[in-house]
């Protein structure tokens, strides 16, 4: 039996904190599909397949690379999961103000899909302030962003917020 794992975001960029959640991912499910929200009501940095390109090249040299699938959904992630057979959703929680939402939205995924349960994950203490959020933050100001994402995120996002500076 292959036990899989959905683990779903916006992941606009991944982040160092991403990162270590899906490495303890690993360890735990035999595969893990990471599900890249694309959501038209949301204004995100990068398109859908930037993102997924991003994260595929973040984790090419990790020997747990092959048992990762990288996809964009847009919809309910309850149908998305339904579609791929799975009834495992992976979140990360990094401090007790995610938890409220979290909480609220596994419940209410799993009042619409009872087979389905949500599994939360706490990354390493030292990423628990990293947010997508503050790093898009960091990236528009110029600063330093080595601590926070992977290189090639880093190197995407300085040119994305080159861009946009530029007009
Ligand atoms: O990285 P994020 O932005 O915190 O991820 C949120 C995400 C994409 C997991 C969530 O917004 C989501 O599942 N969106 C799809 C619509 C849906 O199914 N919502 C859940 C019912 S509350």
């Amino acid at each position: 039996m292959t036990r899989t794992a959905l683990y779903p975001g916006s992941f606009d960029p991944l982040t160092n904190g991403h990162l270590d959640i899906l490495q303890r991912a690993v360890q735990m499910y035999d595969k893990v599909i990471v599900t890249v929200a694309v959501n038209k009501r949301k204004s995100a940095v990068f398109t859908g397949e930037e993102r997924i390109e991003l994260i595929r090249e973040s984790i090419r040299d990790y020997d747990w690379a092959d048992r990762v699938e990288v996809e964009q959904f847009t919809g309910l992630l309850i149908d998305f999961a339904r579609k791929k057979g799975v009834t495992v959703l992976l979140r990360g929680v990094r401090q007790i103000s995610d938890f409220e939402y979290e909480f609220r939205m596994a419940l209410t995924n799993r009042r619409l899909a009872p087979e389905i349960d949500t599994v939360f994950l706490m990354p390493d203490e030292q990423l628990t302030f990293i947010s997508a959020t503050i790093v898009k933050e960091v990236a528009a100001w110029g600063g330093d962003l080595s601590s926070f994402v992977p290189d090639n995120v880093a190197d995407a996002l300085r040119k994305r917020y080159k861009e946009i500076n530029n007009g």
